[in-house]
């Protein structure tokens, strides 16, 4: 039986998660839970997998946690608060998993927690490889610790690397679904709405990354994601949009051969690949159904439509904290887009405005890390306020 502390539980990753626990009961077990604030639906999990420890992330939300469990007659379990609860139940003796799917940079310090106390880290937080890798690899090959993508993608290209050698691998080819403006003519893009961008063609997934694949910035993220999990060159990743999100990403060997892994979009897949990684066993998905597959698309991304990719591939060539700043300055940018405060084509304008004006610390560095990260967010906040003052 193994024991796991679940990072995001209330969240899109986190709840496919407990579907694929209750699937496997008899190998998992619930260490530990945590959610930010939407603690009725937390105290609904604990009734269901009566987890020892609970991290409610924002304090304020402690009392209403207790009374939510009181009116469903739920024992409240230990309840721990802040990163430094989140920080006590990734690093917990008892732990052998830690998955983590806490959505942006909050994801950052229970996972680096994890790496560094040596766990199995199920990663679907993609943002902490992101401003974190360089760390988070280093710190992973002194603890031991084992990184496992949840992100499909990611998923995807590690089951492929098994058909060979990595030295026989030419590159990788991350597939994406192209989002929901795909087809929208460019000059279009600046009048389109929050329900609109939030409308994927194919994924059920938290706003973040549902706006980060409307403007592709997601798959851009990804390619730096690829760049530390496989250890290998930015340039050697690709991306290919494939609008029926059935082939999930490839990877192309020295011989000409591409493998393919292809399946139906559920996330439970990669999370239960992740969970009893290297292992398979039969999972509550649902099989691809061939007869609802009439072809299969593959095409280049629009760069020009798009600026976000190439923000993503000029940010991981900089290095060092730029990809911090990138990913910081996105998750304002998506925020402010999401309230109505600038158009959606400023979204890559707040990130391009943010690398330029950065200077590059070490990427190696905790404390380097979170000041670029702390720097990136306030600059993102007063480009939005010029923009509105200058419109006023
Ligand atoms: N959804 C997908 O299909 C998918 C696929 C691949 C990768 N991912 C990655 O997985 C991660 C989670 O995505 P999601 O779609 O599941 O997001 P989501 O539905 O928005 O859920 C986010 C989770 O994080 C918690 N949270 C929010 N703010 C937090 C904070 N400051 N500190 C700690 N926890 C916080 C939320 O708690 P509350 O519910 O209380 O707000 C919730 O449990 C992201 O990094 C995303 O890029 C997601």
């Amino acid at each position: 039986m193994k024991r796991i502390s679940l990072i995001g539980s209330t969240g899109s990753i986190g709840k496919s998660t407990l579907s694929v626990v209750e699937h496997l009961s008899d190998r998992f077990s619930i260490f530990a839970l945590t959610a930010n604030s939407a603690v009725g639906l937390l105290a609904d999990q604990v009734a269901v997998f009566r987890p020892e420890v609970v991290g409610v992330t924002d304090a304020r939300h402690v009392d209403a946690f207790r009374r939510a469990c009181r009116d469903r007659s739920v024992a409240v379990p230990e309840v721990v608060t802040g990163p430094d609860g989140l920080r006590q139940i990734t690093s917990a003796p008892e732990v052998d998993i830690v998955v983590s799917a806490a959505v942006g940079a909050a994801g950052l310090w229970p996972t680096y927690t994890a790496v560094a106390a040596g766990k199995i880290v199920a990663l679907a937080n993609k943002e902490a490889m992101v401003v974190a890798g360089e760390l988070l690899c280093k710190t992973s090959e002194v603890t031991g610790a084992q990184i496992v993508p949840i992100d499909s993608e990611h998923s995807a290209v590690d089951q492929c690397l098994r058909a060979g050698a990595r030295g026989e691998v030419l590159r990788l080819i991350l597939t994406a679904s192209g989002g929901p403006f795909r087809e929208t003519p460019v000059e279009r893009l600046v009048r389109v709405t929050p329900e609109e961008a939030l409308k994927h063609p194919t994924w059920k997934m938290g706003k973040r990354i549902t706006i980060d694949s409307a403007t592709l910035m997601n798959k851009g993220l990804e390619v730096i994601e690829a760049r530390w999990l496989f250890d290998i060159p930015a340039q050697k990743v690709d991306i290919m949009v494939h609008p029926q999100s059935i082939v999930h990403s490839m990877v192309e060997f020295v011989d000409g051969s591409i493998v393919a892994q292809l399946g139906t979009a559920d996330m439970r897949q990669p999370i239960q690949y992740a969970l009893t990684y290297p292992e398979r066993l039969p999972s509550p998905v649902a099989p691809l159904d061939w007869g609802a597959v009439s072809r299969l698309e593959f095409h280049l991304p629009d760069r020009q439509k798009f600026p976000c990719i190439a923000l993503a591939y000029q940010a991981i060539e900089l290095g060092d904290t730029a990809p911090c700043v990138v990913n910081a300055a996105d998750e304002i940018a998506v925020e402010e887009f999401l309230n109505g405060n600038i158009p959606f084509t400023d979204i890559p304008n707040v990130i391009d405005a943010a690398l330029d004006a950065h200077d590059l610390q070490s990427g190696s560095s905790l404390d380097s890390i979170l000041e670029a990260d702390r720097w990136a967010r306030e600059f993102a906040k007063r480009w939005v306020g010029h923009r509105h003052a200058a419109q006023c």
